[in-house]
């Protein structure tokens, strides 16, 4: 079973195309770094433009790539939602359009379960699994007893996890987006240099919150003069990314051990973070549980895990109409 997964929910442009549900035989994504860098965060109307631009050469390499034509396809996959609604029309259309003039069968895919889906395209996790989705728009935690199966446990009061990053690196002129730029600084950081401050819950609760740490960082920032902040750079990075890291740990490891699930899953973008990688394994393994995470292609976003969740959905018999519509506050 061939399937085309389609994915422009925010600010790449994505496609691929799985095979059987397992074997990813392309999976081609542009991103739009440049093209936001300057703003420091995705400008919605720009996205959509360079979605348009970008989309038939990404879905026209994605099939090259996999040495197939469009007719070899057995269905298609594309996400309506949740993102920039702009941008989500993008792929819709296109995916509506060629499922409209050739009869190939097509599902809208919600973003969010292709997160948490995304790490059977490489590893073979049994359920139920703690799921934490960490990205620049999401800061979720689920326990996913299967495929279309998810528990809502809890999430953020305010910003994202991605976007706390984002919005550091961009108090710091560090660039965007700032994830991946903050995880490689502090690394020649001191963690321990600052103490910033941890947002804190009901013990039974899973909620996170990003503004304190955020607004923190920024009072820090104002205090300093520009040589101390150039000179120390690598340690505020890495006190941020640390206190970030901590408040992502310990609700995920408080779940897991609370719901006797011995297994936690990291997706989204900031699951790609060393540090975050790191320090989960670490205080899981001290709680007899393991810990998985994708790739970092297939934690940022990616048509790969949209094609798996849109093969999930094919195989259950779901299709979609021409009448589906992009649904930018879409839930799971
Ligand atoms: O999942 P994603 O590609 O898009 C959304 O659905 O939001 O996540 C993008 C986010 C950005 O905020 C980016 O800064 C963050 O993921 N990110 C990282 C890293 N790589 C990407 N955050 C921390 N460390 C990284 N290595
Ligand atoms: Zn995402």
């Amino acid at each position: 079973m061939l399937i085309l997964g389609v994915e422009t929910s925010c600010d790449d442009t994505a496609a691929a195309v799985l095979q059987d549900g397992r074997t990813i035989l392309a999976n081609v994504v542009s991103s739009q770094d440049q093209v936001h860098g300057p703003f420091g965060g995705v400008v919605p109307e720009l996205a959509s433009r360079q979605h348009i631009q970008n989309i038939l050469p990404i879905v026209d390499g994605a099939l090259q790539k996999a040495g197939i034509k469009l007719a070899d396809l057995d269905g298609m996959a594309v996400t309506y939602g949740p993102g920039l609604v702009g941008s989500l029309l993008v792929g819709l259309s296109l995916v509506k359009g060629i499922s409209f003039r050739s009869g190939i069968p097509y599902v809208g895919v919600n973003h969010l379960e292709a997160h948490l889906l995304a790490i059977h395209l490489e590893h073979e996790v049994v359920f139920p699994y703690i799921a934490l989705l960490a990205s620049g728009g999401h800061t979720l935690l689920y326990r996913v007893d299967g495929v279309a199966d998810y528990l809502f446990l809890g999430g953020t009061r305010d910003d994202a996890a991605g976007e706390a990053f984002d919005k550091v690196a961009k108090m710091m002129g560090l660039g965007y987006p700032g994830g991946r730029i903050i995880d490689q600084l502090a690394r020649n950081g001191d963690a321990k240099a600052i103490r910033f401050p941890r947002a804190r819950f009901l013990k039974n609760s899973y909620e996170f919150s990003f503004s304190g740490i955020k607004t923190a960082v920024w009072h820090y920032l104002k205090e300093c003069d520009r040589q101390d902040i150039e000179r120390c750079q690598a340690d505020i990075a890495a006190s941020f990314q640390e206190a970030v890291v901590d408040m992502l740990v310990q609700p995920a490891v408080r779940a897991a051990v609370q719901h006797s699930v011995p297994r936690i899953v990291l997706s989204g973008g900031v699951a790609a973070n060393s540090r975050l990688r790191a320090s989960m394994k670490e205080k899981a393994a001290g709680a007899g549980i393991d810990v998985f995470y994708p790739a970092p292609k297939f934690c940022t976003d990616n048509g790969a895990m949209i094609a798996l969740a849109g093969y999930h959905s094919l195989q259950r018999g779901r299709r979609d109409d021409f009448q589906l519509n992009a649904d930018a506050d879409l839930t799971l």
